[in-house]
């Protein structure tokens, strides 16, 4: 595992997009494993920018998303396909057709696990999955629990996930209560893990998931068994650690 500190969120939307950059020049037909969230946003931005300026194709881009709300269509502006779209999608070369979201408005859970985890296999799996970090140390949205869950699957969102994923609803009673999550078998089969965190309320669990036991009640601690993780944390979130 490598730490890369960077000074602000800036610096690390900057240093991820670095990292996703140089696997799109590498391999120009890769497929990327997406995130959403507010981390994210800062490195879609840097990414898009260079698009721009000729320096990033994505044409040949395949892309599998960690999560979507369950029962939100893509059209609902809260919807993690809506997220993708504005944020990163629109303004890039990518071909619609290679990215790929859990069907949020698949009501049978284990039918629409099934089906994705078959849609990344038939991508030939993730090169490089990128991820943000909830407080509680969770990964897409594999909440602290008793047991690893393992494909995709549907989860309760823990309250406390709710509560800090309102800021981005009328109010906390309009969070959906269900989502689709990539599962942590299928997060650590990507070939290269890019976790990225910002912010004081990030310290706790990115030190508890780096150096803390591997336990599914800190469901990032996993990362700890993968064999090409990077790290790209801002001082904030790394003020925990002794770098
Ligand atoms: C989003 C996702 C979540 C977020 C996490 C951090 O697709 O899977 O695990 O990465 O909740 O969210 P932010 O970045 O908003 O702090």
């Amino acid at each position: 595992m490598r730490i890369y500190k960077a000074t602000d969120y800036n610096d690390m939307s900057r240093k991820a997009a670095n990292v996703i950059s140089a696997q799109v020049t590498m391999k120009p037909d890769c497929v990327l494993g997406l995130a959403t969230g507010s981390s994210p946003i800062g490195t879609y931005k840097q990414l898009i920018e260079w698009h721009r300026e000729g320096l990033l194709d994505f044409s040949q881009v395949h892309t599998a998303n960690l999560d979507e709300y369950k029962g939100l269509t893509k059209d609902n502006d809260q919807s993690y396909y809506y997220f993708m779209y504005h944020n990163f999608f629109k303004d890039i070369n990518i071909d619609m057709a290679n990215t790929n979201i859990p069907d949020g408005t698949n009501p049978d859970g284990e039918a629409e696990g099934a089906r994705y985890d078959q849609v990344v296999r038939d991508l030939g799996g993730v090169d490089l999955q990128l991820l943000g970090l909830g407080r509680n140390g969770h990964i897409g949205f594999n909440e602290p629990d008793e047991v690893f869950p393992k494909g995709t699957h549907c989860v309760d969102l823990q309250e406390s996930t709710i509560e800090a994923n309102k800021r981005f609803f009328a109010s906390a009673d309009d969070v959906p209560k269900q989502a689709y999550s990539m599962g942590i078998q299928t997060i650590m089969m990507a070939r290269k893990i890019l976790l990225i965190a910002s912010g004081e309320d990030k310290a706790e669990a990115l030190y508890n998931s780096l150096c803390g036991p591997i336990t599914p009640h800190v469901p990032g601690s996993i990362l700890q068994l993968h064999q090409d993780v990077v790290v790209v944390a801002d001082e904030a979130a790394l003020s925990k650690f002794n770098l």
